[in-house]
């Protein structure tokens, strides 16, 4: 068989292939009220139904003030949850194992939703950002482990930190940003505790068959550091690991050469690290279904993560497993600028012309 078609347990799940789709933000697919609408199940649905073996469903707020846009998906309040089963059925229909990113925008949080806060009071991509108390961490802590309750009433099989790409959890890590001299700072222990500690504290309220995976940093600031804080989460129970990238540091001294890019080397390397313990996954930039292959094939990954491959073409999975033909992503980055992906991409809109039902097109 195949290697990319051989399935990989995570956590209590078998995964039926390799190729799994990577979190990605639709803004404007919703209001203010963060409730999934329909065209999200049909999004999801149609990677399911193109072979995805496990689906995240992309960044969920925990808490109306961490937003990262006013109409970024949520799991706040029971009012979400009916809107999240829709998602979760769809995918199960057709075989997809899918776990739900949870998140909190952190320093990163949109002024309309709430302050800049994390960590530590520092400066941030210029603007000055406030600390949260140790009350407040305690508090946020509670949402996330509240946010994965939901997911599970929602029948995910679980859930994703958002650990990486800056974000609160990622800002917890980075030396740089977080500058506290309680025990959420300092060391890298007290450094990853944040994170731990909704690990612990979400196989604790939904049991230990509930996936718990991280989106962690490949490097914060050096590889040493990351796999540091890998060890840790893994200790508090985590089941997968997909690596990306983080704050820092600004260049990794990867070697030349190689048929991938530095955030996927960051993942063989963290790959090698975890030994086995938990399957990880690698991401960035794996556009053509021979990448993927190679990257399995070779033993240099458990999983390949595809955010444009699988914008690009729902059925892009049936090109890495089958070797079907598929529409491709051009690399070009417009959706990395605009999280309102569907209305500007290329290769949605040659979709749309043959499928002018396709849930993706915008106009
Ligand atoms: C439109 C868009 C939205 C994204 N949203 C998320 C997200 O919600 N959570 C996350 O961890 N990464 C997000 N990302 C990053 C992707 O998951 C992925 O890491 C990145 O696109 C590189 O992989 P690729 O080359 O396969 O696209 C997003 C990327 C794009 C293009």
């Amino acid at each position: 068989m195949n290697k990319v078609n051989m399935p990989v347990k995570i956590g209590s799940k078998l995964v039926k292939n390799r190729s799994t789709y990577a979190p990605t933000v639709k803004f404007g697919w919703t209001d203010t009220s963060g409730i999934p609408t329909e065209r999200f199940a049909r999004h999801y649905e149609d990677r399911a139904k193109g072979g995805t073996g496990l689906i995240v469903v992309e960044a969920t707020c925990v808490s109306p003030t961490g937003r990262l846009a006013p109409s970024q998906l949520g799991l706040w309040d029971d009012v979400q949850i009916d809107g999240h089963r829709a998602i979760a059925e769809a995918c199960h229909k057709h075989g997809a194992v899918v776990l739900v990113q949870i998140h909190h925008g952190g320093y990163n949080t949109h002024p309309e939703c709430g302050p800049s806060k994390g960590p530590s009071s520092v400066t941030w991509r210029e603007h000055q950002t406030e600390a949260f108390t140790h009350e407040e961490i305690t508090a946020i802590r509670g949402q996330f482990i509240e946010a994965a309750e939901r997911a599970k009433k929602a029948g995910y099989d679980g859930v994703q930190l958002h650990a990486c790409h800056g974000y609160l959890i990622n800002q917890f890590v980075s030396p740089a940003f977080n500058t506290r001299a309680d025990e959420y700072g300092g060391s890298t222990e007290n450094r990853g505790r944040f994170g731990c500690e909704i690990i612990r504290g979400i196989h604790k309220a939904c049991g230990s068959d509930f996936i718990v995976s991280a989106r962690t940093t490949g490097a914060e600031p050096t590889l040493d550091e990351a796999w540091s804080i890998a060890d840790a989460y893994i200790d508090a129970g985590v089941d997968y690991l997909q690596v990306s990238s983080g704050i820092g540091p600004e260049e990794i001294n990867y070697p030349e050469g190689l048929p991938y890019n530095s955030i996927v080397w960051t993942g063989t390397q963290m790959h090698c690290h975890v030994k086995g313990r938990v399957p990880v996954s690698v991401v960035n930039g794996i556009l053509k279904p021979e990448h993927a292959r190679y990257l399995i094939d070779n033993g240099l990954a458990d999983t390949i993560d595809s955010a444009r491959a699988l914008l690009a073409d729902p059925k892009w999975t049936m090109a890495v497993t089958e070797g079907e033909d598929y529409v491709r992503c051009r690399n070009c980055k417009v959706c990395f600028w605009s999280p309102f992906m569907p209305h500007k991409c290329p290769a949605v809109a040659e979709r749309h012309k043959n499928d002018p039902d396709c849930v993706d097109f915008a106009g």
